[in-house]
């Protein structure tokens, strides 16, 4: 054997390795090797196919998304046309279709006689109607070659290239025994949890969202560039074949398909009477919610392909089968009001009084409105006449307004001037963020009332954001509690928790002697979070869990964060200009300074203070610093020679004209815009009081990083595994990440190295099997301080 064949004899071997994989995954829902296993072995293949580009086949799990984008999508006639299917949705209507389904059979079975014998047995195929797009799909010899939309039903469009991006459509056939021609029918759809992330990303990038999965799943599908539709987390379900005699039911087609490779849902079910088929629908009606995807009814199929051949079509409609739809999820009705809520940061949202309507089986009296810019987005007024949806278990949404039909005395909506809850002034501030390319965009305006704790609606839902379970966890002080707490005026600030008194609480509805004791103690035990917890569960504006734990990390005390320039945090990892504001206007607060002042009197204090530091070297570098002073001439590169000439800040600003034009190639233009910014004594003061402030928080301004040279470790991906003893893994990364390497969570064949802290496991034997440097904790240190004195 040459090394060709043995190379293609692998390729081949990888490729039905990889496609068995993804038949457990996608279609047994059984995952058979980790996530790592099969990047292992999908990058092998990548890799030999590089190598080999002649042996490339286009059914290749490689080969999922094709080059060049379309200018058109091709028709294809369809050889058996798409069908659509009859809707019924009343009881009624589904017993009328069984029982003309009956007779009909009957009739041809010789059973006319309605004395003679036993009505017809009729078998069911229960399916859920998923909402999203029919396609059909061919396979020639157990390989993809097209996929088309449904179209008219005749006549579709051809979608192969964005239909083998999904990854749950088979390129090539598994098993044995498939027909040499085969077409498959079934839905696209993008599941709940894929559409809610698309959406996220979407604003995240100033670009509108999708309406709903079914519009997402279309949008995606008929992209010209089949690299968009790849992006998107699609996922196709069959439905059935119009390839003949697959089996006798359609049951048993469905579970032949399944067994080449094919999805099908995992909610098929045969039911031998119709009375079966309206448990089914009932049972998945409760269950709808909680499912994965969207779907808007259910259907039925006779089972029995003989009785199906035998009852045929009605005009464009099988009479063997019947979609049995859920009420619609859309309804019209009127806006009478428009009240407004308070948030725990003070967010004052409209809220929308509708007049009472079912939608979906629900009566429906109140919908979000959001924010004052979704009111401007949708042009709304009250008393307009209003079309509300609700999906799921989704809050009831406006989604379009029915502008023929306003009538004269429609009111604009307004913001309150003063909070509804307790009169306090509300002001409007302009949410902006930066985008990469430091643009600013705009994240709409959010009314607040500025009343504080003061507003018993935002300390109410201070309080319980205080004592949840990812803040000061203290259990058994819920909601009603709270409530309780608040409208008697037992509590006014989270501080207060830690006064209660056994009598105060023993006062309580539903409290006795036992239950008192254990709230009391609950809260007792709550004294000593760590810090990272503290500052989550103050409830500052924009400071989640993950930016706690940086300021946790990175200032070490309560105490720093409160005294901290908001240049100070723009220095730490993931802290943007925004976020830096809300949290030095949040200290800046009298109020605020009390209740904190107040928690710390009754001992309720960290117990981890003490930084890391790790998070602040992270990002610190002079030239960075020098930079974001925005001096006329000074960008990346003199910002770096500067650094690397003054090595602090404080030498910088000392600087005359002399060691000025001393700087290795800085412009004489430059030299004299920098002269006259550090001659300005409120920059030279603000600079130096932020350095000071800096170097006292721990940070060191890292010089030698400062030089022009690639980061040593870039291009590298390390893994850390086992429990490391004299770093945390968090310092390691850092450092790592520092030096330009990507810190990976599992080890492929494209790891760099390793480093293996005590009892690691199965990372580092795979790492040995594939012959990846390995480092223990004391040669990774070693290696660290050697390429960080570089
Ligand atoms: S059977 C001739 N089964 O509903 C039979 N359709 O209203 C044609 N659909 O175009 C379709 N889930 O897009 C069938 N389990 C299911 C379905 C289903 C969703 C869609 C399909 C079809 C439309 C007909």
């Amino acid at each position: 054997m040459n090394s060709k064949q043995t190379i293609s004899t692998r390729i081949a071997q990888l490729r039905q390795t990889i496609e068995a994989h993804d038949y457990s995954y996608y279609v047994l829902d059984a995952p058979t090797v980790p996530d790592s296993e099969y990047d292992r072995l999908f990058s092998q293949l990548r890799e030999l196919e590089q190598q080999h580009p002649e042996l490339i086949t286009a059914d290749s799990p490689t080969q999922r998304v094709s080059g060049q984008p379309l200018d058109t999508f091709i028709q294809v006639q369809h050889g058996v046309p798409m069908l659509s299917l009859g809707n019924a949705f009343a009881e009624e209507q589904v017993l009328e279709f069984a029982q003309r389904a009956e007779q009909a059979l009957g009739a041809s079975q010789g059973q006319s006689d309605l004395f003679s014998a036993a009505p017809v047995s009729i078998e069911y195929c229960c399916e859920p109607k998923l909402d999203g797009l029919a396609v059909s799909i061919s396979y020639e010899q157990g390989v993809l070659v097209r996929a088309a939309t449904r179209g008219d039903g005749q006549t579709g469009e051809d979608i192969t290239a964005n239909v083998r991006t999904i990854r749950n459509v088979p390129l090539k056939l598994q098993g044995e025994g498939w027909p040499e021609n085969l077409e498959v029918r079934g839905e696209v759809y993008m599941p709940k949890a894929g559409f809610e992330l698309l959406n996220q990303r979407a604003l995240a990038a100033d670009q509108k969202p999708f309406a709903n999965p079914r519009n997402a799943a279309a949008g995606s599908l008929r992209q010209l560039d089949a690299k968009i539709s790849a992006s998107r987390p699609l996922e196709f379900c069959c439905y059935g074949s119009s390839t003949e005699d697959l089996a006798q039911t359609h049951a048993g087609t469905l579970q032949r398909l399944r067994e080449w490779g094919i999805s099908i849902s995992p909610e098929l079910k045969v039911v031998n009477s119709i009375e079966g088929c309206l448990a089914y629908y009932a049972d998945i009606g409760q269950r709808r919610a909680q499912l994965p995807y969207d779907i808007d009814g259910v259907v039925f199929k006779i089972n029995a392909l003989e009785q199906q051949h035998s009852l045929g079509f009605r005009a464009r409609e099988p009479r063997w089968a019947l979609a049995y739809k859920f009420a619609a999820q859309e309804e019209i009705t009127e806006l009478l009001d428009v009240e407004f809520q308070v948030g725990r940061t003070g967010a004052v949202t409209p809220v929308a009084r509708l007049k009472p309507v079912h939608v979906g089986g629900v009566m429906v009296s109140n919908a979000t409105l959001h924010n004052m810019d979704e009111v401007a987005r949708l042009g709304v007024m009250i008393g307009d006449t209003v079309i509300v949806r609700r999906a799921g278990d989704v809050i009831p949404q406006i989604t379009q307004v029915l502008l023929a039909r306003r009538p004269s005395d429609a009111r604009a909506i307004e913001a309150p001037s003063q909070c509804p809850v307790c009169g306090s002034q509300v002001e409007r501030t302009q949410l902006v963020r930066r985008s990469k390319n430091k643009q600013v965009v705009s994240e709409g305006a959010v009314w607040r009332c500025m009343g504080r704790l003061s507003c018993q609606a935002q300390l109410q839902q201070a309080l319980i954001h205080f004592v949840s379970r990812r803040a000061m966890d203290i259990d058994g002080l819920g909601e009603k509690i709270i409530e309780q707490l608040v409208t008697r005026k037992l509590v006014a600030s989270p501080a207060d928790l830690y006064r209660l008194t056994y009598e105060q609480v023993l006062e309580l509805d539903g409290f006795a002697d036992v239950s008192a004791r254990n709230l009391l103690s609950a809260i007792a035990g709550s004294k000593q979070p760590r810090l990272a917890r503290l500052i989550f569960a103050l409830g500052i504006p924009d400071v989640g869990e993950e930016t706690a734990k940086v300021l946790a990390r990175a200032l070490g005390s309560m105490q720093r964060l409160q005294q901290a320039y908001p240049q100070t945090l723009l220095w730490l990892p993931e802290i943007g200009a925004e976020v830096a504001h809300e949290i030095t206007s949040f200290f800046a607060d009298n109020h605020n300074q009390s209740v904190i002042a107040q928690l710390a009197e009754l001992q309720v204090q960290a117990v981890d203070e003490g930084q890391t530091d790790v998070a602040f070297q992270a990002c610190a570098t002079l030239a960075g610093f020098i930079e974001q002073f925005n001096i006329s001439g000074v960008a990346h590169t003199n910002a770096l020679r500067l650094a690397q000439h003054f090595k602090s800040v404080a030498a910088l600003f000392a600087a005359d004209w002399l060691d000025l034009c001393s700087v290795e190639r800085l412009s004489k233009n430059t030299a004299l815009a920098l002269q006259d910014f550090i001659s300005q004594d409120e920059q030279r003061e603000h600079a130096l009081c932020l350095e000071q402030q800096l170097i006292e928080f721990g940070m060191h301004w890292n010089c030698q990083r400062t030089q022009m040279q690639a980061a040593p470790l870039a291009g590298q991906t390390w893994v850390l595994t086992g429990t490391l003893e004299q770093l945390t893994r968090e310092q390691a990364k850092v450092r790592l990440e520092q030096l330009g390497a990507k810190v990976a969570g599992s080890v492929s064949a494209k790891t760099s190295c390793v480093v293996a802290g005590a009892s690691a496991g199965s990372k580092l034997v795979r790492a040995q099997e594939l012959a990846i440097p390995v480092l223990d904790e004391a040669a990774f240190i070693e290696r660290m301080t050697q390429l960080e004195n570089r």
